[in-house]
């Protein structure tokens, strides 16, 4: 293993920062590339055969190039639809994120569990598939909240984002039926916890849960053994579109250097 072959991180935007940053906490001196599929986006918005043709290809593309250790798949939507085909085109290991129910099922005392995502997250049959193995006793209430994911990327490029706009977009979760009972809320979308205080301040009796950190545990665990170089350096981020430009500003806070198009 070559110390300096990266983890590469893959979304559709920069909601894969989310668990980009709890991973270079644990692991600060791991090289990464940070792959934003931005002519994609948003993922949550396309349909199942879109994302399972694109998100392989691509990976298998930016595998060859970048000669990753790892790749993360940190986006719910690809996870949730793709991961299996992802996982059997790569000839490395695969970790994806998928909707933390089983943390919100241990933690929820009125057994009504929210699990907020993209259009396209909510409506997969892993999600019944966790919600079955984890969460058999709890109602699960599911939103697809596509406005959540813009308000992340403009808050991330610098614009101002209010709590009364992030409100709006998750509010239809606590309207739906058993929604008001709802004190535990799954952030199913990598974006979402890029407005984790936002959401906080609008739903203030909810405890929202987060997968990253669980994720970069995981990543930690993989990659136990092997070598890293001896100081930190900075990340590379790849777009696949012109990104906006006052996003470059921010992507210092996250150790990225050096950003391109390819
Ligand atoms: N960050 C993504 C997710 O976790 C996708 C957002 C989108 O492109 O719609 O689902």
């Amino acid at each position: 293993m070559d110390a300096n072959s990266p983890i590469l991180f893959f979304d559709s935007g920069v909601g894969g920062l989310s668990v980009l940053e709890p991973t270079r906490a644990l692991l600060p001196n791991a090289p990464f590339i940070y792959v934003a599929d931005n002519a994609g986006y948003p993922y949550g918005k396309r349909s199942e055969a879109e994302i399972a043709s694109r998100v392989p290809a691509l990976l298998g593309r930016l595998v060859e190039r970048f000669h990753p250790r790892l790749a993360v798949i940190a986006c719910n939507t690809a996870s949730t639809i793709a991961l299996d085909q992802v996982r059997s085109a790569l000839d490395l290991p695969v970790v994806g994120t998928v909707p933390a129910i089983k943390p919100a099922a241990e933690l929820s005392k009125n057994r009504v569990i929210g699990v907020l995502g993209t259009e396209a997250t909510v409506r997969q049959p892993y999600v019944d598939n966790l919600a079955a193995e984890f969460a058999a006793d709890c109602t699960i209430v599911r939103h697809g909240a596509p406005d959540l994911v813009d308000l992340a990327e403009a808050k991330l490029a610098g614009e101002d984002v209010t709590v009364k706009a992030v409100r709006a977009a998750a509010q239809p979760m606590f309207d739906a039926e058993a929604g008001d009972r709802i004190d535990v809320g799954v952030l199913a979308c990598t974006h979402f916890p890029l407005l984790l205080s936002e959401l906080e301040q609008a739903f203030p009796g909810v405890t929202w849960i987060d997968g990253g950190p669980g994720i970069a545990r995981r990543i930690a665990y993989l990659t136990r053994e092997q070598p890293w170089p001896s100081e930190p350096e900075e990340g590379i981020m790849v777009f696949t579109a012109e990104p906006r430009s006052p996003l470059l500003g921010t992507l210092a806070q996250y150790g990225i250097g050096d950003a391109r198009t390819i």
